[in-house]
């Protein structure tokens, strides 16, 4: 018999058996024997930096476990978002409908977040948001499928107000980016730093993700606040940090910060971050054994040092490790996998954190200060903070 007849008659044999039953698990499971994972992250752009260090925590969070998933091997996909809000339904569409992926780990943006959001709500398709903040998708838009390992936009602003207040800066000015997250992290800034009796001079802005900041340092200098606080991230938060700096602001202006600011940036700043006081749901410099082994263990296997993002990307990779577990590699088996993901502690090198019935972490925030090129954790700014999760039906 030539092999092509012989895998044929095989074939038959196989067909006959499972149309009466009794083989369809093993063929189920022979058909997607690996899970498949999608990346759809910023390889290139302002976020670029970003993009692989969430996949490089992932990637950790599974070799720990052997590379697998409930005992499942695991293939990936990977698309390059760019962060680019345009292209969002379709880059994730590429992923979902022609990679047939099993789970969708992305993104960093907040507005290329709202595409792959759509389609995971139109195709029930297992999403996992390593950063992108953006509200509504833990809010209004809350989903099943949709869990959130980062945080929303405003979570660390709404610990930023009262520290600043409590240090005698009682006027402020904020400037960011004019998309999603900056407006966001706004909103959690305005919130508290009001409520603890400060007063916000202006709201500046520039359109994502430019960095002409020129003309803008000049309007700080003339409107002399206290301080100034802001929302950047990635490669333009080293640019403003550096140009903070030579406009010679950072010698009479405190800067402040959502904590991004100083994430993955400190070589490339320099100097010029000493002294930025920012708030966030992690420090490089956590005195903790967790913390410790991670970042080791990190800088052994990536050659590079951790920051913010690439402790999300791991913390992703810990929730889907959990989930996959709990259903023993069997991703279809969604009431009980959601269960056991809705219901997990994280032992991250943040600390430990709480999925919120929101599907977005419930976690503390601490105020950092960069001292030699590192986010020196100065306390716990406000513990186990939550976001209000408005309008979310999901309980
Ligand atoms: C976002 O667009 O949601 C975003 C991007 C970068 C960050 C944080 C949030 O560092």
């Amino acid at each position: 018999m030539t092999t092509r007849r012989l895998i044929l008659t095989r074939s038959a044999a196989v067909i006959g058996a499972a149309s009466t039953g009794l083989l369809l698990p093993q063929m189920a499971m022979a058909q997607s024997d690996k899970v498949r994972v999608g990346f759809m992250l910023p390889y290139t752009g302002t976020f670029a930096q970003l993009g692989v260090a969430i996949e490089n925590g992932f990637r950790m969070a599974l070799d720990e476990q052997g590379g697998k998933l409930g005992g499942r091997e695991v293939e990936f996909f990977k698309v390059d978002d760019e962060s680019n809000p345009a292209k969002g339904i379709e880059n994730a569409n590429r992923l979902v409908q022609r990679d047939k992926v099993d789970v969708l780990v992305g993104t960093v943006h907040s507005g290329v977040q709202m595409g792959i959001h759509k389609v995971a709500r139109d195709s029930g398709v297992l999403s996992l948001i390593p950063n992108a903040g953006v509200h509504v998708a833990t809010r209004a838009q809350c989903a099943p499928n949709v869990f959130r390992t980062s945080f929303t936009n405003s979570q660390p602003t709404l610990a930023l107000g009262k520290a600043m207040v409590d240090r005698g800066h009682k006027k402020a000015v904020w400037i960011t980016w004019n998309y999603a997250a900056g407006e966001e992290a706004y909103e959690g800034f305005e919130q508290s730093y009001t409520a603890a009796g400060g007063t916000i001079v202006k709201k500046l802005g520039l359109p994502f993700p430019n960095v002409e900041f020129q003309a803008l340092l000049t309007e700080i200098a003339s409107l002399k606040p206290d301080a100034v606080a802001c929302f950047f991230a990635g490669g333009g938060a080293a640019k403003f940090l550096r140009d903070y700096a030579a406009a010679g602001l950072n010698k009479n202006i405190q800067l402040y910060g959502s904590g991004f600011l100083t994430e993955g940036v400190l070589e490339a700043a320099g100097p010029a971050a000493d002294g930025v006081l920012t708030t966030m749901h992690y420090s490089d410099a956590l005195d903790t054994p967790r913390n410790k082994k991670f970042r080791l263990d990190y800088a052994k296997t990536f050659k590079a040092q951790p920051d913010v993002y690439a402790v999300q990307g791991y913390d992703t990779g810990l929730l889907l490790v959990k989930g996959a577990n709990a259903v023993k590699g069997d991703l279809s088996n969604k009431k009980a996998l959601y269960a056991a993901m809705e219901g997990a502690t994280i032992d991250s090198p943040r600390g430990q954190w709480t999925m919120s019935k929101a599907h977005n972490p419930i976690q503390d925030m601490y105020l950092r200060k960069v001292e030699n090129k590192e986010n020196k954790v100065i306390g716990i700014a406000q513990k186990a903070v939550a976001d209000p999760a408005t309008g979310c039906k999901l309980s």
